[in-house]
């Protein structure tokens, strides 16, 4: 359980590192700031002076595509300077700590910080040494949360759903190693989704996972019924130590979603997925590109949902 280093004294964001511990209200805030930036797309001048003037970092020990390129985008679009930095081409690689790195980056007098890394924890660790008028961003960290992720998830889904408390979501796949998942899990409780329903083979669910306020299915099939959102989730290969499958063709067969297993949930069901997709492994091309799929809907939504959590972290904060 992580501190509420992420609020100030007056409850107001300042770091964001994890969906735990936040409130519906907090959430909800962060919705309908987003809520704002999404018309900008359409706009001539795709900007707002709202960080003018604040340096953002983008600090990526780990690859990307979808997330590195949207807090960039949403950074420039809040019209920041921002420095995306490549770890490999870095001083990290001649043997500076994680530390000295960040302390020569606020010499830069940086503002903000949005960091992935291997390593759970990271995000929190950097939030707790840096100088205090920086704000950290998880951009996903180990196997521990991907809050940005499961925002523009809430997002996406709301857009479409309108209503959490009618909603059975089914998160199919790793839950296992997927910070993604645990995220999705805190956030959909606390907006008060009617049910979370994780399936999955026994290998790839934590032990206890019930305690996360999940139901829990390991057939696809019957798992399937009366669901309104289904997020897939890829095979975290990079994460597993051991052989924890048969193969990758017997998975697509028990828990590959296919345009015929789709058709069990509910006829308006919507397909989510975090990216990136391995096709024929956790889903098939069909059902990714088909028309109940709103895989890149989530894609385009994280630039407003990551302007409305940077915006929010650097709003002027008082008595602190
Ligand atoms: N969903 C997600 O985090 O994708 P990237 O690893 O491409 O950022």
């Amino acid at each position: 359980m992580i501190d509420n280093v992420q609020l100030n004294a007056e409850g107001k964001l300042k770091h964001f590192i994890t969906i735990e511990g936040l409130s519906n209200m907090l959430l909800t805030e962060i919705l309908d700031t987003a809520e704002s930036f999404v018309g900008m797309t359409d706009q001539q001048i795709k900007k707002v002076p709202l960080l003018r003037g604040k340096t953002i970092v983008n600090l990526f020990f780990e690859n990307s595509t979808r997330t590195r390129t949207t807090f960039e985008l949403a950074a420039k679009r809040l019209s920041a300077d921002v420095l995306s930095m490549s770890i490999s081409t870095s001083s990290t690689s001649k043997g500076e700590s994680l530390l000295d790195t960040i302390r020569n980056l606020e010499a830069m007098f940086v503002d903000m910080f949005v960091v992935r890394h291997g390593i759970s924890g990271a995000a929190h660790f950097i939030a707790q040494h840096t100088a205090p008028h920086i704000s950290v961003i998880n951009a996903g960290d180990g196997q521990h949360a991907h809050p940005t992720q499961a925002m523009l998830d809430m997002f996406t889904i709301r857009q479409i759903k309108k209503d959490f408390t009618q909603l059975r979501v089914a998160i199919i796949g790793d839950i296992l190693h997927s910070r993604v998942a645990r995220s999705q899990i805190q956030a959909l409780n606390i907006l008060g989704a009617a049910e979370v329903r994780v399936i999955a083979p026994l290998t790839l669910l934590p032990a206890h996972v019930e305690t996360l306020g999940v139901s829990v299915s390991h057939n696809l099939t019957e798992g399937l019924k009366d669901i309104d959102v289904i997020i897939m989730l890829r095979l975290q290969k990079e994460r597993m130590t051991s052989a924890l499958l048969p193969s990758e063709s017997e998975y697509f067969k028990c828990f590959g979603l296919t345009e015929s297993k789709l058709k069990i949930a509910k006829p308006d069901a919507i397909v989510m997925h975090p990216g990136p997709i391995n096709r024929g492994v956790e889903i098939e091309s069909k059902v990714a590109d088909g028309p109940q799929s709103v895989i890149l809907k989530q894609v385009s939504n994280g630039i407003a949902v990551r302007m409305a959590i940077m915006s929010m972290a650097m709003q002027p904060q008082g008595g602190v």
